[in-house]
């Protein structure tokens, strides 16, 4: 493709905000360092236009890596014997939300694997000890898939946004990336029926997962287009080396930015994290996320004891550091770039 008809799809994605799959796929395909340049330029201009220049923080709050699961890329899978199992209880995290309120954190994600121990009961009454003592703060979940009936008790006890990666928008290419129990159906029906209940949603993927194809990430932008989340989680796949997809190669930096820059073209007010892992890959990788287009990110508030244990991928950044050096770091680097963290649930400004 040359370079006018390359631009002109940019100028036509963020005009209309919505292009055909063949045309993402082209896109994707054809890319060049100016062409990305180019489109990094127009989301930046259109997320300054909704969010100025704030960057609105998340704190994460690993809450066990005991998983039911088996997906072939993540590190805590059942099958992963090295694992060192952890879970935190009620009371750990209710400290962990009292130190990151102290921090300036108004929005706390409980992410995790799929532990049975927690239970809907467990977890309403978690979440409501929570929005009693925080009542300005906003609580998002990240714990897989459940029941619509166990997503509504949640939402019922004070849940606000629901984080769920759709992790890829192709049937078949999910089928190589999960164990044959897990169903790409149940996973996206799960994202409507969040929707439904009144979550704000965050869907997702990860860039460079093996078996993804220009073709593939086509489906996750016409995905987008259409479903249209609140939130959307995109970094890199990293390697982690006790499970089936160790030798496969990391994602990059610049794919996940490009993305980025379109993803905030489709739909300019998502709320688009600058992630871990595209800071593992690349020690300025959250800087460059912010410059294509992100606007959240989201440092680590989970007690540093267990943070290497939560090892999703290898040689994941900020394990060592405690919640407060987490944030000062990410201030600092975010005031180098010209952004400022803010003080904010940070909703979705539609
Ligand atoms: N259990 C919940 C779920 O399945 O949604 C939340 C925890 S899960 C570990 C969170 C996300 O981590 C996944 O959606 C996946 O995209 C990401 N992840 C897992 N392994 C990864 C890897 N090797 N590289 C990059 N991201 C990874
Ligand atoms: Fe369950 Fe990764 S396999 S969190």
């Amino acid at each position: 493709m040359n370079k006018n008809s390359l631009f002109g799809l940019i100028d036509k994605l963020a005009e209309t905000h919505s292009l055909s799959e063949e045309e993402y796929s082209a896109l994707i395909e054809s890319r060049t360092p100016e062409a990305a340049g180019y489109a990094a330029g127009r989301a930046v201009a259109v997320r300054k236009s909704i969010y100025g220049n704030a960057v609105f923080v998340r704190g994460l709050i690993e809450i066990s890596n005991i998983c039911k699961n088996d997906c072939l890329y993540c590190g805590i899978r059942r099958s992963n014997s090295q694992a060192q199992r952890y879970r935190l209880t009620p009371d750990n995290i209710l400290s962990c939300c009292d130190e990151g309120y102290r921090l300036g954190f108004r929005t706390f994600v409980l992410q995790g694997g799929e532990d049975g121990f927690f239970t809907d009961e467990v977890l309403e009454r978690l979440i409501s000890d929570i929005k009693k003592a925080h009542p300005d703060c906003a609580v998002t979940l990240s714990l897989g898939e459940r029941s619509r009936e166990s997503y509504k008790r949640l939402k019922d006890a004070g849940a606000d946004r629901y984080l769920l990666r759709h992790e890829t928008a192709d049937g078949t290419h999910y089928a190589r990336l999960h164990p044959k129990e897990m169903s790409f159906d149940n996973r996206i029906n799960c994202l409507f029926t969040l929707k439904e209940l009144g979550y704000q949603v965050g869907c997702g993927f990860m860039v460079g997962s093996p078996y993804q194809s220009p073709e593939t990430l086509a489906k996750d932008l016409k995905f987008i287009e259409t479903f249209k989340p609140d939130m959307c989680g995109i970094g890199p796949f990293v390697p982690h080396h006790a499970t089936p997809f160790k030798d496969f190669a990391s994602g990059t930096v610049e794919l996940t930015c490009f993305l980025l820059s379109l993803i905030r073209l489709i739909y300019p007010p998502v709320l688009l994290p600058s992630t871990t892992a595209l800071g593992t890959i690349d020690p300025l990788g959250r800087e460059k996320g912010i410059q294509s287009g992100a606007n959240v990110v989201m440092p680590n508030l989970s007690p540093v004891a267990v943070r290497k244990n939560y090892e999703l991928y290898d040689n994941k950044i900020c394990t060592d550091e405690e919640s407060a050096q987490c944030r000062g770091c990410l201030e600092r680097r975010m005031k180098s770039i010209g952004y400022e963290i803010v003080t904010d649930r940070g909703d979705v400004r539609k």
